[in-house]
């Protein structure tokens, strides 16, 4: 491909990538493809002869799309929301322009020096502490997903107790209400999966302080060695927020690593009043937050932060001949490949960097409070409506709730509501009841969607 070529086919990406955004609010938000219809219209094997990615706009509208998902619809309120903005996705393109790989330091100064800056600055935009910063023991590093984070706390937590060896003698605590990535990092990481404990939760879905210290200590009693613990702001369920100042004081008692995972909540702190989700976050080891979720960043950019480099690098430092060099063996620089299980890495600082200057704290709380606004809005349509109940408190943007008349009800308006893709929920199950959940967090998200979800949801009543 010339210059030139790129620079024709880009502009008119750019143009298309600007449509489908203004667009978006009007296509069905959820794909009516049927299994296997987007497959059927792709040619069976690749072709010999580069066809010059003719008519590929034309593709793009009438294969690729409609066999989306409209996670940017402003009517896309399931799961939690991937926030991409336009500044990230100009950030975006701009890392794959620049096509670098920052794994040391030295690899490309300005990765890791953009990264260490653009962390410091979330550590001021979210009110953290300082010993989060990377002037201190501790620092911020981009990762791909809060699931990463997961899995590099618990092998920097295992090192912490037992160096590199397996450790059949450890065990983890968190509850059922965590997500799925406790398990499959303690998978990934070697662990057995008797050696979670699923400690009790409350009747609002929080961890239960005395059940965590019961099981620490029967554990620790029986000869067994507590090395981590991973507590909750914000779970994907209900948003419940795990009570992290007494978690850490058990913690520190069993010297147990405190992983506290805030993948949705956690930009909620650019707001300095929500910044009860910042609570007990000065005595974990780890912390770790999505911008790709809700502070307008596109997937993928999870903010992982630790309390000490070193524990963290030295359960991860690897360094063969071929990736030697000066400025490491300096211990001047940061090489980030230490904090992270892949070698290589993209430029992901770029897209944060140009999301927090084009908002900046300002617009970024601006921003936040909208969408907490209209989740308590639609929290007090739901409690005055005689059909409807809350299923657990809503924290920050989340509304949990079902239909008074049981699972089958909420299960059936749920189906109904997304059987006509003007809004698109998921659902969870809350102590066995059939919960439909109501996350609000996307980019064009206004009043008046919810109000069309009230109106529709109120029909199905
Ligand atoms: C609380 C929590 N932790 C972890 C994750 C996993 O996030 P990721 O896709 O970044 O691994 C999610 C996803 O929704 C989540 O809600």
């Amino acid at each position: 491909m010339t210059g030139e070529q790129f620079r024709s086919l880009g502009y008119e990406l750019i143009d298309f990538i600007a449509d489908y955004h203004d667009t978006v609010a009007d296509r069905p938000v959820q794909s009516l493809c049927e299994p296997g219809d987007v497959a059927a219209q792709l040619a069976a094997g690749p072709p010999e002869h580069g066809d010059g990615l003719t008519s590929l706009i034309d593709d793009l509208s009438t294969v690729i799309v409609p066999g989306l998902t409209h996670w940017q619809s402003p009517t896309f309120h399931a799961y939690y929301p991937a926030n991409a903005s336009g500044p990230s996705i100009l950030g975006e393109l701009l890392s794959a322009g620049l096509g670098v790989n920052g794994m040391n330091w030295a690899t490309s100064p300005a990765v890791t020096e953009v990264e260490t800056r653009v962390m410091d600055w979330l550590v001021d935009l979210c009110g953290l502490d300082d010993g989060f910063r990377s002037t201190s023991d501790g620092g911020g590093v981009i990762l791909d997903s809060a699931s990463s984070a997961l899995l590099t706390a618990v092998v920097a937590a295992r090192f912490r107790a037992v160096g590199h060896r397996p450790a059949a003698e450890l065990c983890a605590y968190t509850t059922a209400q965590a997500h799925s990535s406790v398990l499959k990092g303690m998978r990934v990481a070697g662990f057995a999966d008797d050696q979670l404990r699923i400690v009790d939760h409350d009747p609002v879905f929080a961890m239960q302080p005395e059940a965590l210290a019961a099981a620490m200590s029967a554990d620790a009693d029986a000869g067994l060695v507590p090395f981590f613990v991973t507590a909750t702001v914000g779970t994907t369920s209900s948003c419940a927020i795990d009570p992290v100042p007494v978690i850490a004081e058990i913690s520190k008692k069993h010297d147990a690593w405190l992983h506290v995972d805030a993948a949705f909540a956690g930009s909620a702190a650019v707001a300095p009043e929500l910044r009860f989700v910042n609570a007990g976050l000065d005595q974990a080891d780890s912390y770790c937050f999505n911008p790709h979720k809700w502070l307008l960043t596109n997937f993928d950019c999870t903010a992982f932060y630790v309390r000490s480099q070193q524990a963290l690098t030295s359960s991860m430092r690897i360094v063969p001949e071929f990736l030697k060099n000066a400025a490491s063996e300096s211990g001047q620089v940061i090489d980030y490949r230490d904090w992270q299980v892949p070698l290589g890495r993209r430029f992901r600082a770029l897209k944060l960097w140009m999301v927090i200057r084009w908002y900046g704290a300002e617009g970024l709380r601006t921003y936040i409070r909208h969408h907490v606004e209209l989740g308590r809005g639609f929290d007090a349509w739901i409690v005055e409506h005689p059909s409807f109940e809350l299923v657990a408190p809503t924290n920050l943007s989340v509304v949990c709730f079902a239909h008074v008349d049981g699972n089958e009800r909420t299960k059936h308006i749920l189906e109904q509501i997304n059987e006509d893709r003007a809004h698109h929920l998921t659902h969870t199950a809350l102590d066995g009841r059939y919960t439909i959940r109501v996350a609000i967090g996307s980019v064009r998200t206004e009043q008046v969607h919810i109000e069309a979800l009230q109106a529709d949801l109120a029909a199905l009543a």
